[in-house]
Protein backbone atom coordinates (compact mmCIF):
# COMPACT_ATOMS: atom_id res chain seq x y z
CA UNK A 1 0.00 0.00 0.00
CA UNK A 2 1.33 3.69 -0.72
CA UNK A 3 0.43 6.29 1.59
CA UNK A 4 1.67 10.16 1.98
CA UNK A 5 3.12 11.25 4.95
CA UNK A 6 1.61 14.48 5.55
CA UNK A 7 3.26 15.06 8.47
CA UNK A 8 6.39 14.97 6.78
CA UNK A 9 5.08 16.03 3.56
CA UNK A 10 8.05 15.38 1.36
CA UNK A 11 7.84 12.17 -1.08
CA UNK A 12 5.22 9.22 -0.93
CA UNK A 13 6.32 6.16 0.37
CA UNK A 14 5.83 2.63 0.01
CA UNK A 15 5.07 0.81 2.90
CA UNK A 16 5.97 -2.73 2.72
CA UNK A 17 3.48 -5.30 3.76
CA UNK A 18 5.55 -7.63 6.11
CA UNK A 19 4.07 -10.63 8.14
CA UNK A 20 2.45 -8.58 11.29
CA UNK A 21 1.84 -12.28 13.31
CA UNK A 22 -1.36 -12.97 14.65
CA UNK A 23 -1.88 -13.89 18.44
CA UNK A 24 -0.24 -17.03 19.72
CA UNK A 25 -1.38 -19.18 22.45
CA UNK A 26 0.96 -20.79 24.73
CA UNK A 27 2.48 -20.53 27.90
CA UNK A 28 5.98 -19.75 29.11
CA UNK A 29 7.92 -22.34 31.09
CA UNK A 30 8.12 -23.08 34.80
CA UNK A 31 11.48 -21.26 35.24
CA UNK A 32 10.72 -18.14 33.07
CA UNK A 33 10.77 -15.38 35.49
CA UNK A 34 8.17 -12.23 35.29
CA UNK A 35 8.74 -8.52 36.74
CA UNK A 36 8.32 -4.71 36.69
CA UNK A 37 11.42 -2.50 36.81
CA UNK A 38 11.84 1.20 38.55
CA UNK A 39 14.73 3.55 38.76
CA UNK A 40 16.78 5.40 41.78
CA UNK A 41 16.33 8.99 40.74
CA UNK A 42 12.68 8.07 39.18
CA UNK A 43 11.28 6.90 42.22
CA UNK A 44 13.50 7.21 45.47
CA UNK A 45 12.65 11.11 46.37
CA UNK A 46 14.87 11.74 49.79
CA UNK A 47 17.34 13.68 47.23
CA UNK A 48 19.54 15.08 50.08
CA UNK A 49 18.48 12.64 53.04
CA UNK A 50 20.39 10.33 55.06
CA UNK A 51 23.78 11.85 53.96
CA UNK A 52 23.11 11.22 49.94
CA UNK A 53 25.77 13.48 47.88
CA UNK A 54 23.74 14.76 44.65
CA UNK A 55 23.56 13.25 41.41
CA UNK A 56 24.17 14.92 38.32
CA UNK A 57 20.16 14.91 37.47
CA UNK A 58 19.75 16.53 41.19
CA UNK A 59 21.60 19.49 39.56
CA UNK A 60 20.18 19.49 36.45
CA UNK A 61 16.62 19.56 37.57
CA UNK A 62 17.21 22.64 39.78
CA UNK A 63 18.45 24.44 36.41
CA UNK A 64 15.63 26.41 35.13
CA UNK A 65 14.34 25.49 31.63
CA UNK A 66 15.78 21.60 31.45
CA UNK A 67 12.69 19.75 32.50
CA UNK A 68 8.50 19.57 31.92
CA UNK A 69 7.64 22.70 33.92
CA UNK A 70 10.66 22.62 35.77
CA UNK A 71 9.88 19.64 37.82
CA UNK A 72 12.17 17.87 40.04
CA UNK A 73 12.64 14.43 41.28
CA UNK A 74 13.22 15.40 44.85
CA UNK A 75 10.53 13.61 46.48
CA UNK A 76 9.01 11.97 42.94
CA UNK A 77 7.34 8.78 44.68
CA UNK A 78 8.81 9.06 48.23
CA UNK A 79 9.45 5.67 47.27
CA UNK A 80 12.73 5.73 49.91
CA UNK A 81 9.88 5.91 52.20
CA UNK A 82 7.56 3.01 51.29
CA UNK A 83 9.30 0.07 51.20
CA UNK A 84 6.25 -1.45 52.93
CA UNK A 85 3.65 -0.27 51.38
CA UNK A 86 5.51 -0.87 47.46
CA UNK A 87 6.10 -4.30 48.50
CA UNK A 88 2.70 -4.80 48.74
CA UNK A 89 1.98 -3.58 45.00
CA UNK A 90 4.83 -6.29 44.49
CA UNK A 91 3.00 -9.14 46.20
CA UNK A 92 -0.32 -8.07 44.55
CA UNK A 93 1.25 -8.56 41.47
CA UNK A 94 2.65 -12.10 42.33
CA UNK A 95 5.70 -10.98 40.42
CA UNK A 96 9.09 -12.75 40.97
CA UNK A 97 11.51 -10.31 40.38
CA UNK A 98 11.53 -6.71 40.87
CA UNK A 99 14.23 -4.72 38.69
CA UNK A 100 15.54 -1.65 40.89
CA UNK A 101 18.78 0.50 40.65
CA UNK A 102 20.98 1.88 43.25
CA UNK A 103 22.51 5.35 43.52
CA UNK A 104 25.23 5.61 43.69
CA UNK A 105 25.90 8.87 45.51
CA UNK A 106 23.14 7.61 48.39
CA UNK A 107 26.00 4.72 49.03
CA UNK A 108 29.24 6.92 48.09
CA UNK A 109 28.04 10.55 48.28
CA UNK A 110 30.96 12.44 46.22
CA UNK A 111 31.09 9.08 44.34
CA UNK A 112 35.07 7.95 45.57
CA UNK A 113 34.84 4.82 47.74
CA UNK A 114 37.83 5.96 48.91
CA UNK A 115 36.11 9.23 50.73
CA UNK A 116 33.34 7.96 52.13
CA UNK A 117 30.89 5.07 52.23
CA UNK A 118 27.27 6.04 53.37
CA UNK A 119 26.38 3.42 55.97
CA UNK A 120 22.56 4.89 56.11
CA UNK A 121 22.69 4.37 52.05
CA UNK A 122 24.09 0.69 52.65
CA UNK A 123 21.24 0.33 55.01
CA UNK A 124 18.46 1.47 52.86
CA UNK A 125 19.29 -0.83 50.21
CA UNK A 126 20.21 -3.88 52.48
CA UNK A 127 16.78 -3.78 54.15
CA UNK A 128 14.97 -3.23 50.58
CA UNK A 129 16.72 -6.38 49.49
CA UNK A 130 16.18 -8.53 52.32
CA UNK A 131 12.20 -7.54 52.31
CA UNK A 132 12.06 -8.53 48.87
CA UNK A 133 13.88 -11.98 49.39
CA UNK A 134 12.03 -12.61 52.66
CA UNK A 135 9.01 -12.51 50.14
CA UNK A 136 10.61 -14.63 47.85
CA UNK A 137 10.65 -11.63 44.90
CA UNK A 138 14.19 -11.88 43.74
CA UNK A 139 15.85 -8.34 43.21
CA UNK A 140 17.37 -7.38 39.87
CA UNK A 141 19.86 -4.53 40.66
CA UNK A 142 20.92 -1.76 38.39
CA UNK A 143 24.15 -0.37 38.98
CA UNK A 144 23.64 2.76 37.05
CA UNK A 145 20.45 3.80 35.95
CA UNK A 146 21.64 8.13 35.49
CA UNK A 147 22.41 9.62 38.19
CA UNK A 148 26.16 9.59 38.61
CA UNK A 149 27.76 11.39 41.50
CA UNK A 150 27.75 15.24 40.74
CA UNK A 151 31.34 15.24 42.57
CA UNK A 152 32.48 13.40 39.42
CA UNK A 153 31.12 15.32 36.94
CA UNK A 154 32.91 18.51 38.44
CA UNK A 155 35.71 17.21 39.18
CA UNK A 156 36.92 14.40 36.11
CA UNK A 157 33.95 15.35 33.25
CA UNK A 158 32.25 12.12 34.33
CA UNK A 159 31.91 9.57 31.33
CA UNK A 160 34.11 11.82 28.73
CA UNK A 161 36.94 11.10 31.30
CA UNK A 162 38.79 7.41 31.14
CA UNK A 163 39.21 7.89 34.94
CA UNK A 164 35.38 7.04 35.24
CA UNK A 165 36.35 3.16 34.70
CA UNK A 166 38.36 2.94 38.25
CA UNK A 167 35.51 4.99 40.32
CA UNK A 168 33.01 3.09 38.88
CA UNK A 169 34.79 -0.46 39.47
CA UNK A 170 35.23 0.17 43.36
CA UNK A 171 31.75 1.45 43.60
CA UNK A 172 30.09 -1.86 41.63
CA UNK A 173 32.78 -3.58 44.06
CA UNK A 174 31.29 -2.35 46.92
CA UNK A 175 27.44 -3.50 45.82
CA UNK A 176 28.89 -6.92 45.36
CA UNK A 177 30.75 -6.96 49.10
CA UNK A 178 27.76 -5.50 50.26
CA UNK A 179 24.69 -7.07 48.86
CA UNK A 180 26.21 -9.70 46.50
CA UNK A 181 25.30 -12.80 48.87
CA UNK A 182 21.90 -12.09 48.25
CA UNK A 183 22.33 -10.49 44.74
CA UNK A 184 22.83 -12.41 41.93
CA UNK A 185 21.29 -10.56 39.00
CA UNK A 186 23.71 -7.33 38.48
CA UNK A 187 22.93 -4.85 35.44
CA UNK A 188 25.95 -2.74 34.84
CA UNK A 189 24.62 -0.08 32.66
CA UNK A 190 20.81 0.83 31.83
CA UNK A 191 19.96 2.10 28.22
CA UNK A 192 23.66 3.79 28.54
CA UNK A 193 22.35 4.89 24.37
CA UNK A 194 20.37 7.51 26.22
CA UNK A 195 23.42 8.58 28.65
CA UNK A 196 25.95 8.95 25.96
CA UNK A 197 23.55 10.97 23.25
CA UNK A 198 21.20 12.69 25.43
CA UNK A 199 23.60 13.42 27.81
CA UNK A 200 26.15 14.39 25.12
CA UNK A 201 24.87 15.16 22.03
CA UNK A 202 21.12 16.83 22.26
CA UNK A 203 21.90 17.90 25.98
CA UNK A 204 18.26 16.89 27.27
CA UNK A 205 18.99 14.57 30.32
CA UNK A 206 21.84 15.16 32.65
CA UNK A 207 24.90 16.25 32.48
CA UNK A 208 23.27 18.31 29.27
CA UNK A 209 26.08 18.83 27.18
CA UNK A 210 26.15 18.90 23.56
CA UNK A 211 29.57 17.49 22.29
CA UNK A 212 28.63 17.53 18.43
CA UNK A 213 29.19 14.20 16.88
CA UNK A 214 32.21 13.01 19.15
CA UNK A 215 31.24 13.20 23.17
CA UNK A 216 28.16 10.23 22.51
CA UNK A 217 31.11 8.07 21.07
CA UNK A 218 33.91 9.28 23.99
CA UNK A 219 31.49 8.63 26.73
CA UNK A 220 30.11 5.12 24.74
CA UNK A 221 33.88 3.91 24.91
CA UNK A 222 34.33 4.65 28.44
CA UNK A 223 30.79 3.11 29.72
CA UNK A 224 31.44 -0.13 27.59
CA UNK A 225 35.19 -0.58 29.05
CA UNK A 226 33.18 0.28 32.45
CA UNK A 227 31.06 -2.49 31.92
CA UNK A 228 33.70 -5.28 30.59
CA UNK A 229 35.93 -3.56 34.07
CA UNK A 230 33.00 -4.49 36.59
CA UNK A 231 32.54 -8.15 34.70
CA UNK A 232 36.05 -9.01 35.28
CA UNK A 233 36.06 -7.63 38.77
CA UNK A 234 33.34 -9.71 39.35
CA UNK A 235 34.75 -12.72 37.84
CA UNK A 236 37.94 -12.62 39.74
CA UNK A 237 36.92 -11.94 42.66
CA UNK A 238 33.49 -12.64 43.39
CA UNK A 239 32.00 -15.30 41.13
CA UNK A 240 32.80 -18.72 42.81
CA UNK A 241 31.47 -17.10 46.21
CA UNK A 242 28.31 -15.01 44.79
CA UNK A 243 26.85 -17.82 41.86
CA UNK A 244 25.38 -14.47 39.97
CA UNK A 245 25.51 -12.81 36.64
CA UNK A 246 26.66 -9.61 35.70
CA UNK A 247 24.85 -8.24 32.44
CA UNK A 248 24.14 -5.21 30.66
CA UNK A 249 20.68 -3.65 30.07
CA UNK A 250 20.20 -1.63 26.06
CA UNK A 251 17.27 -0.31 25.00
CA UNK A 252 16.51 0.61 21.50
CA UNK A 253 13.56 1.14 18.70
CA UNK A 254 13.51 -1.61 16.29
CA UNK A 255 14.16 0.18 12.54
CA UNK A 256 11.86 -1.58 9.72
CA UNK A 257 13.07 -0.46 6.18
CA UNK A 258 10.47 1.70 4.52
CA UNK A 259 10.50 0.17 1.32
CA UNK A 260 11.95 -3.67 1.66
CA UNK A 261 12.63 -3.61 -1.78
CA UNK A 262 14.86 -0.51 -1.67
CA UNK A 263 18.21 -2.12 -0.40
CA UNK A 264 19.38 1.95 0.20
CA UNK A 265 16.07 1.44 2.81
CA UNK A 266 17.27 -1.95 4.23
CA UNK A 267 20.41 -0.83 5.00
CA UNK A 268 19.36 2.17 6.42
CA UNK A 269 17.13 0.01 9.03
CA UNK A 270 20.14 -1.72 9.77
CA UNK A 271 22.29 1.30 10.64
CA UNK A 272 19.30 2.59 12.72
CA UNK A 273 19.86 -0.56 14.63
CA UNK A 274 23.51 -0.45 15.02
CA UNK A 275 24.30 2.54 15.51
CA UNK A 276 21.60 2.24 18.70
CA UNK A 277 21.93 -1.28 19.70
CA UNK A 278 25.01 -2.65 18.40
CA UNK A 279 27.17 0.12 19.02
CA UNK A 280 27.22 -1.35 22.82
CA UNK A 281 26.37 -5.52 21.63
CA UNK A 282 28.47 -5.52 19.15
CA UNK A 283 31.76 -4.78 21.64
CA UNK A 284 31.12 -6.87 24.01
CA UNK A 285 29.57 -9.97 21.94
CA UNK A 286 31.88 -9.38 19.04
CA UNK A 287 34.80 -7.54 20.12
CA UNK A 288 34.47 -4.36 18.30
CA UNK A 289 32.01 -1.46 16.91
CA UNK A 290 29.66 -2.73 14.50
CA UNK A 291 31.45 -2.73 10.93
CA UNK A 292 28.86 -0.13 9.70
CA UNK A 293 29.20 2.48 12.47
CA UNK A 294 33.44 2.11 11.91
CA UNK A 295 33.00 3.15 7.99
CA UNK A 296 30.24 5.49 8.32
CA UNK A 297 31.62 7.62 10.94
CA UNK A 298 35.16 7.15 9.10
CA UNK A 299 33.74 8.17 5.77
CA UNK A 300 31.85 11.84 7.43
CA UNK A 301 34.76 12.61 9.71
CA UNK A 302 36.90 12.28 6.57
CA UNK A 303 34.72 14.61 4.04
CA UNK A 304 34.59 16.99 7.75
CA UNK A 305 38.36 17.24 7.09
CA UNK A 306 39.15 15.37 10.35
CA UNK A 307 42.43 13.34 9.69
CA UNK A 308 41.25 10.21 12.11
CA UNK A 309 37.54 8.81 12.84
CA UNK A 310 35.57 10.83 15.82
CA UNK A 311 34.64 7.04 16.55
CA UNK A 312 37.08 5.83 19.10
CA UNK A 313 39.25 2.60 18.20
CA UNK A 314 39.56 -0.49 20.63
CA UNK A 315 43.72 -1.91 21.11
CA UNK A 316 43.68 -5.77 20.30
CA UNK A 317 44.04 -6.24 23.90
CA UNK A 318 40.79 -4.33 24.78
CA UNK A 319 38.85 -6.42 22.11
CA UNK A 320 39.70 -9.24 23.60
CA UNK A 321 39.04 -8.09 27.18
CA UNK A 322 35.62 -6.50 26.14
CA UNK A 323 34.30 -9.39 23.69
CA UNK A 324 32.53 -12.01 26.20
CA UNK A 325 32.57 -9.69 29.21
CA UNK A 326 28.76 -10.37 29.37
CA UNK A 327 26.59 -13.55 31.26
CA UNK A 328 23.55 -11.58 29.72
CA UNK A 329 21.94 -9.26 27.63
CA UNK A 330 19.06 -7.05 28.76
CA UNK A 331 17.05 -6.04 26.51
CA UNK A 332 14.78 -3.13 26.67
CA UNK A 333 12.18 -1.80 24.05
CA UNK A 334 9.24 0.20 23.63
CA UNK A 335 8.45 0.78 20.12
CA UNK A 336 9.18 0.53 16.08
CA UNK A 337 9.93 3.46 13.74
CA UNK A 338 10.30 3.28 10.22
CA UNK A 339 13.49 3.52 8.29
CA UNK A 340 14.32 5.46 4.77
CA UNK A 341 17.58 6.49 3.58
CA UNK A 342 18.69 9.81 3.79
CA UNK A 343 22.23 11.21 2.75
CA UNK A 344 22.94 14.68 5.10
CA UNK A 345 25.13 16.57 3.07
CA UNK A 346 28.73 16.41 4.24
CA UNK A 347 28.57 20.45 5.31
CA UNK A 348 26.59 19.50 8.19
CA UNK A 349 28.89 19.50 11.05
CA UNK A 350 29.66 16.07 13.56
CA UNK A 351 26.55 14.97 14.61
CA UNK A 352 25.31 12.01 15.78
CA UNK A 353 22.16 11.61 13.79
CA UNK A 354 23.41 12.99 10.21
CA UNK A 355 26.50 10.42 10.87
CA UNK A 356 23.18 7.56 10.49
CA UNK A 357 22.08 9.25 7.24
CA UNK A 358 18.58 8.26 7.78
CA UNK A 359 14.93 9.19 8.57
CA UNK A 360 12.59 7.82 11.05
CA UNK A 361 9.26 7.85 10.51
CA UNK A 362 5.64 6.58 11.63
CA UNK A 363 3.38 5.20 10.01
CA UNK A 364 0.20 7.19 9.57
CA UNK A 365 -2.09 3.65 9.73
CA UNK A 366 -0.69 3.00 13.38
CA UNK A 367 -3.52 4.14 15.87
CA UNK A 368 -2.15 7.50 17.32
CA UNK A 369 -0.85 6.42 20.66
CA UNK A 370 -2.19 7.57 24.12
CA UNK A 371 1.60 7.90 24.97
CA UNK A 372 3.68 10.72 23.36
CA UNK A 373 6.50 8.39 21.15
CA UNK A 374 5.27 4.50 22.23
CA UNK A 375 3.17 3.60 19.20
CA UNK A 376 2.13 0.32 19.97
CA UNK A 377 4.03 -2.52 17.49
CA UNK A 378 4.37 -5.50 18.97
CA UNK A 379 5.48 -7.38 15.56
CA UNK A 380 9.06 -5.20 15.94
CA UNK A 381 9.58 -6.65 19.15
CA UNK A 382 10.06 -10.16 17.51
CA UNK A 383 12.31 -8.86 15.35
CA UNK A 384 14.46 -7.23 17.49
CA UNK A 385 14.79 -9.71 19.64
CA UNK A 386 15.64 -12.69 16.59
CA UNK A 387 18.14 -9.61 15.78
CA UNK A 388 19.73 -10.26 19.03
CA UNK A 389 19.94 -14.02 18.14
CA UNK A 390 21.48 -13.71 15.40
CA UNK A 391 23.90 -11.49 15.66
CA UNK A 392 25.57 -11.94 19.09
CA UNK A 393 25.32 -16.14 18.90
CA UNK A 394 22.00 -16.78 21.14
CA UNK A 395 23.15 -14.69 24.00
CA UNK A 396 21.05 -15.34 27.13
CA UNK A 397 18.49 -12.41 27.55
CA UNK A 398 16.30 -10.86 29.76
CA UNK A 399 13.21 -8.18 28.49
CA UNK A 400 14.20 -5.47 31.31
CA UNK A 401 12.07 -2.87 29.98
CA UNK A 402 8.56 -3.12 28.37
CA UNK A 403 5.70 -1.19 28.49
CA UNK A 404 4.28 2.58 27.53
CA UNK A 405 3.28 5.98 28.50
CA UNK A 406 0.15 8.03 28.55
CA UNK A 407 -0.08 11.90 28.60
CA UNK A 408 -1.10 13.80 32.06
CA UNK A 409 -4.17 12.97 32.20
CA UNK A 410 -6.38 13.07 35.26
CA UNK A 411 -6.33 10.32 37.07
CA UNK A 412 -6.81 7.25 34.29
CA UNK A 413 -7.03 3.91 35.44
CA UNK A 414 -8.79 2.42 32.54
CA UNK A 415 -5.56 1.66 30.44
CA UNK A 416 -7.07 -0.48 27.90
CA UNK A 417 -4.66 0.32 25.69
CA UNK A 418 -1.60 -0.52 28.07
CA UNK A 419 -3.38 -3.79 28.45
CA UNK A 420 -3.48 -4.28 24.51
CA UNK A 421 0.07 -3.04 24.62
CA UNK A 422 1.11 -5.59 27.36
CA UNK A 423 -0.66 -8.45 25.46
CA UNK A 424 0.35 -7.79 21.73
CA UNK A 425 4.36 -7.50 22.95
CA UNK A 426 4.43 -10.32 26.03
CA UNK A 427 2.95 -12.51 23.11
CA UNK A 428 5.47 -11.58 20.57
CA UNK A 429 8.23 -12.34 23.70
CA UNK A 430 6.61 -16.10 23.67
CA UNK A 431 6.38 -16.16 19.69
CA UNK A 432 10.88 -15.14 19.86
CA UNK A 433 10.74 -18.12 22.33
CA UNK A 434 9.42 -20.48 19.62
CA UNK A 435 11.79 -18.81 17.47
CA UNK A 436 14.78 -20.19 19.27
CA UNK A 437 15.97 -16.50 21.17
CA UNK A 438 17.38 -17.54 24.56
CA UNK A 439 14.87 -15.44 26.96
CA UNK A 440 14.73 -16.32 30.30
CA UNK A 441 12.63 -13.33 31.89
CA UNK A 442 9.84 -10.25 31.60
CA UNK A 443 10.13 -7.24 33.35
CA UNK A 444 7.53 -4.74 32.65
CA UNK A 445 8.06 -1.11 32.46
CA UNK A 446 7.16 -0.01 34.97
CA UNK A 447 6.03 -0.30 38.69
CA UNK A 448 4.24 2.79 39.05
CA UNK A 449 4.35 6.23 37.33
CA UNK A 450 7.33 8.10 38.49
CA UNK A 451 9.67 11.29 37.01
CA UNK A 452 10.40 10.59 33.34
CA UNK A 453 13.41 11.95 32.89
CA UNK A 454 13.13 15.22 30.96
CA UNK A 455 9.33 15.06 30.53
CA UNK A 456 8.80 15.29 34.67
CA UNK A 457 5.87 13.81 35.46
CA UNK A 458 4.03 14.42 32.21
CA UNK A 459 4.73 11.08 31.19
CA UNK A 460 3.19 8.37 33.24
CA UNK A 461 4.71 4.52 32.08
CA UNK A 462 3.08 3.22 35.71
CA UNK A 463 0.95 0.11 36.34
CA UNK A 464 0.53 1.83 39.42
CA UNK A 465 -1.26 5.44 39.54
CA UNK A 466 0.80 7.87 41.86
CA UNK A 467 -1.09 10.92 42.56
CA UNK A 468 2.03 13.34 42.63
CA UNK A 469 0.00 16.41 44.06
CA UNK A 470 -0.94 14.67 47.14
CA UNK A 471 1.89 14.70 49.97
CA UNK A 472 1.35 11.32 50.80
CA UNK A 473 1.86 9.93 47.54
CA UNK A 474 -0.72 7.72 47.34
CA UNK A 475 -0.85 4.30 44.21
CA UNK A 476 -3.65 3.52 42.94
CA UNK A 477 -3.73 0.61 40.64
CA UNK A 478 -4.57 0.51 36.88
CA UNK A 479 -6.57 -2.05 35.36
CA UNK A 480 -3.38 -3.31 33.61
CA UNK A 481 -2.25 -4.63 37.12
CA UNK A 482 -5.30 -7.23 37.17
CA UNK A 483 -4.12 -8.11 33.63
CA UNK A 484 -0.37 -8.36 34.24
CA UNK A 485 -1.30 -10.21 37.15
CA UNK A 486 -3.08 -12.49 35.21
CA UNK A 487 -0.67 -13.43 32.54
CA UNK A 488 1.91 -13.97 35.32
CA UNK A 489 -0.47 -16.84 36.90
CA UNK A 490 -1.11 -18.42 34.18
CA UNK A 491 2.83 -18.01 32.89
CA UNK A 492 1.18 -16.69 29.30
CA UNK A 493 -1.92 -17.06 27.35
CA UNK A 494 -2.86 -20.81 28.21
CA UNK A 495 -5.17 -21.54 25.34
C1 LIG B 1 14.13 3.96 29.31
C2 LIG B 1 14.69 4.41 30.61
O1 LIG B 1 15.62 3.48 31.01
C3 LIG B 1 13.64 4.58 31.69
O2 LIG B 1 14.23 5.17 32.80
C4 LIG B 1 12.48 5.35 31.16
O3 LIG B 1 11.49 5.52 32.16
C5 LIG B 1 11.93 4.63 29.97
N1 LIG B 1 12.92 4.55 28.94
C6 LIG B 1 10.72 5.27 29.35
O4 LIG B 1 11.10 6.41 28.66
Amino acid sequence: LSIVLCAHGEDDFQWTQTDRGSFYYGTFPPTFMWGVGSSAYQTEGAWDSDGKGKSIWDVFTHKKGKVYMNQTADSSCDGYYKVKDDLALLKELNVSHYRLSISWPRIIPTGVRAEHVNEKGIQYYNDLIDTLLENKIIPMITLYHWDLPQNLQEKSNGWQNISIVTYFNDYANLCFERFGDRVKHWITFNNPWSVAVEGFETGEHAPGFKLSGTGAYKATHNMIKAHARVWHTYSKNWRSKQKGMVGISLTTEWGEPVDLSSQKDIEAAERFVQFHFGWFANPLYNGDYPQIMKEYIGQKSAQQGLGISRLPTFTSQEKSYIKGACDFLGVGHFTTRYITNRNFPSTQGPNYFTDRDLRELVDPKWPEPESKWVYSVPWGFRRLLNFVKTQYGNPLVFVTENGLSEKMHCAQLCDEWRIQYLKGYINEVLKAMKDGVNIQGYTAWSLMDKFEWDEGFSERFGLYYVEFRNKNKPRYPKASVQFYKKVIGASGFPN
